[in-house]
C-alpha cells in the first residue's frame, strides 16, 4: 500500500488540529495511508524567549523567520527521501499536475512561513521547490499547507472512494464539471434538466461533457485553450 508521511512546519502546530482531524484527510491517516504531524518551529529555537523572528537585514518593514530555528526544524524531520516544499506567494502555482506529483513523493516536508518571510539560505539550504496556491497573499503559508494536503492526497489510492475519482474530477481532465443535481427533482419551480431523468447514460455523458465544456469556455476559456478536446 502507498503510503504518504507529511510533516508541516510552522508557528502554529494547533492550526491544523481540526482540519486534519475531519472528513478526507482524517479518513486518510485513521486508514493509515497518510501520516501527518504538525511541527512547531519554535521548538528549534534558541534562548530563554525561544526567539524565531527578527528584521532584515537592509531596512524594510516587518520581521523575517531567522535561518537557524528553520533549518534545524526541517533537519529535524528530513529523511532519505524527504521532499520539501516551501509555501509562499513567491512560488510556482498549484495545480492538479502537481499535486498528483506531489502524491507520488514518500515524504512531503511543508514549511509554512510567516511574518514577511523567511531568511533566503534557510530556502537555498534546504527547500526543493517553492508553491504558492494562488495570486493574492496570506498572513501565513499555513492555510496554503492545508490547500496543498487536502489536494494532494485525493491522489493517493485508497484515499477516495474510487482510485480514479481525483483524476476525473474538474482539472483531472483540465475541463471543467457539469452541474450536478440529487432530490427533489424540482425545488421553487426549477427542475432537474430531463436528460438527466431519461436513464440514458450514452447521452449523459455526452451532455455532461458538453455542460463542462460550455461552463469552462465562460469561466477559464484559457484551460480551455490547453485542453487537447
Ligand atoms: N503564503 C502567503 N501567501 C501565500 C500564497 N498565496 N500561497 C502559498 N503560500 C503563501
Amino acid at each position: 500500500m502507498k503510503k504518504l508521511k507529511v510533516d508541516i512546519l510552522s508557528l502554529f502546530p494547533d492550526y491544523f488540529d481540526s482540519p486534519l482531524m475531519q472528513s478526507m484527510l482524517g479518513r486518510a491517516q485513521q486508514k493509515g495511508i497518510v501520516e501527518i504531524n504538525a511541527i512547531d518551529i519554535r521548538d528549534f529555537a534558541d534562548g530563554k524567549h525561544a526567539k524565531v523572528d527578527d528584521r532584515p537585514y537592509g531596512g524594510g518593514p516587518g520581521m523575517l523567520l531567522m535561518v537557524e530555528p528553520v533549518v534545524k526544524a526541517i533537519r529535524s524531520c528530513r529523511e532519505e527521501n524527504s521532499h520539501v516544499v516551501h509555501l509562499s506567494p513567491q512560488g510556482k502555482t498549484l495545480n492538479s499536475a502537481k499535486c498528483e506529483n506531489l502524491a507520488t513523493h514518500e515524504h512531503l516536508i511543508l514549511l509554512c512561513g510567516h511574518y514577511e518571510g523567511i531568511d533566503q539560505r534557510a530556502i537555498d539550504l534546504e527547500i526543493d521547490e517553492e508553491v504558492s496556491i494562488g495570486d493574492y497573499v496570506l498572513t501565513s503559508g499555513m492555510p496554503a499547507a492545508l490547500v496543498l494536503l487536502d489536494a494532494t492526497c485525493r491522489f493517493i489510492p485508497g484515499v477516495l472512494g474510487h482510485d480514479e475519482s481525483a483524476r476525473n474530477d474538474t482539472f483531472g481532465k483540465m475541463s471543467f464539471d457539469a452541474p450536478h443535481y440529487t432530490r427533489p427533482e424540482e425545488f421553487e419551480g426549477k427542475k432537474v434538466p430531463d436528460i438527466l431523468l431519461g436513464g440514458h447514460h450514452a447521452k449523459i455523458d455526452a451532455w455532461r461533457r458538453e455542460m463542462g465544456i460550455n461552463k469552462c469556455a465562460q469561466v477559464r476559456p484559457d484551460l480551455l485553450a490547453k485542453e487537447k478536446l
